[in-house]
């Protein structure tokens, strides 16, 4: 069964993935077939607009259980960025459809979305900070050129999970929809943008990119893999997510 599904609606392209089970947690191997999923997008003239969008839970972050015993050297393989620089990088506008959980590696998925919608159940956050690590996705790069670096730090620094208004209010998401109606408002967006003329929309898109990335964006994130890679050279790492996932509090030591 695939864990992540593209859907076609006219030239409306869905990203999902589907692992329920695990409230959408992404793996390296749910990362590596969402990859392939962005090439085809990428390769489909047709397709004008895409949705990342899950059932129920958008994604509760990277998966601890894959992390939790991973060195420095594993952790880099793990990362998540080559994939979505891709798709923040795609000429046509995407659309973050989230209900329910958009936590840590999950959030920053969204995070590479030109648009976020949020459902009113919604609860977003980098809680990272709290398993020992820090955003490694692009969250410490896009968040502060999101939100301005002093709400992103807050964020960052609490681990805070955040309601979908609290979020609204600090320019997290562009709007919050009633839960059941998410990927509604999210596709009635989508195909008002696939009208719009798309050379001059991927012009936009690129032109506003330049203009946001006065210090260079790859740069910052080979900083930030570097930084994060790092981190699993320390027990407070182990602790953090170890901690996780023997559902206890985390007893970190500054070692
Ligand atoms: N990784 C692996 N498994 C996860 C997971 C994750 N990120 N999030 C949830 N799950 C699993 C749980 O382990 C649980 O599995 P079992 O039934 O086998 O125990 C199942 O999903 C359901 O989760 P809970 O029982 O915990 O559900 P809950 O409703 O009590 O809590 C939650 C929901 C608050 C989202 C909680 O699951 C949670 O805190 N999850 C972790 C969130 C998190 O810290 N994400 C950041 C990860 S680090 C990251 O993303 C790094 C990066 O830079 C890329």
């Amino acid at each position: 069964m695939a864990q992540v599904l593209l859907k076609r609606e006219e030239n409306i392209a869905i990203i999902r993935v589907n692992r329920p089970e695990a409230l959408n947690a992404l793996s390296r191997s749910i990362i590596d077939e969402m990859d392939e999923l962005v090439e085809e997008v990428m390769k489909d003239k047709e397709i004008r607009c895409l949705i990342l969008h899950s059932e129920k839970n958008f994604a509760a972050g990277a998966d601890i259980k894959k992390m939790v015993e991973c060195n420095e050297e594993e952790a880099r393989a793990f990362l998540f960025s080559p994939t979505y620089n891709k798709i923040a990088d795609l000429s046509i506008p995407v659309i973050a459809a989230i209900e329910g959980y958009a936590l840590g590696g999950g959030m920053e998925l969204a995070m590479t979305a030109d648009i976020r919608i949020a459902g009113e159940g919604a609860k977003m956050g980098f809680p990272e900070i709290t398993l020992g690590i820090m955003p490694g996705a692009g969250g410490t790069i896009r968040v502060p050129r999101i939100i301005g670096e002093a709400r992103a730090k807050e964020l960052i620094f609490t681990g805070d999970v955040i309601t979908a208004q609290k979020a609204l209010s600090m320019g997290l998401v562009n709007r919050v929809a009633e839960d059941d109606h998410v990927l509604d408002e999210a596709m009635k967006l989508a195909k008002k943008l696939a009208k719009r003329a798309p050379i001059a929309m991927a012009m936009a898109k690129k032109t506003i990119k330049a203009g946001q990335e006065e210090q260079s964006h790859n740069k910052g994130i080979e900083i930030e893999a570097a930084n994060w890679a790092k981190l699993f050279t320390t027990q407070d790492q182990k602790e953090g997510m170890r901690a996780f996932l023997e559902k206890r509090k985390p007893d970190f030591q500054n070692k």
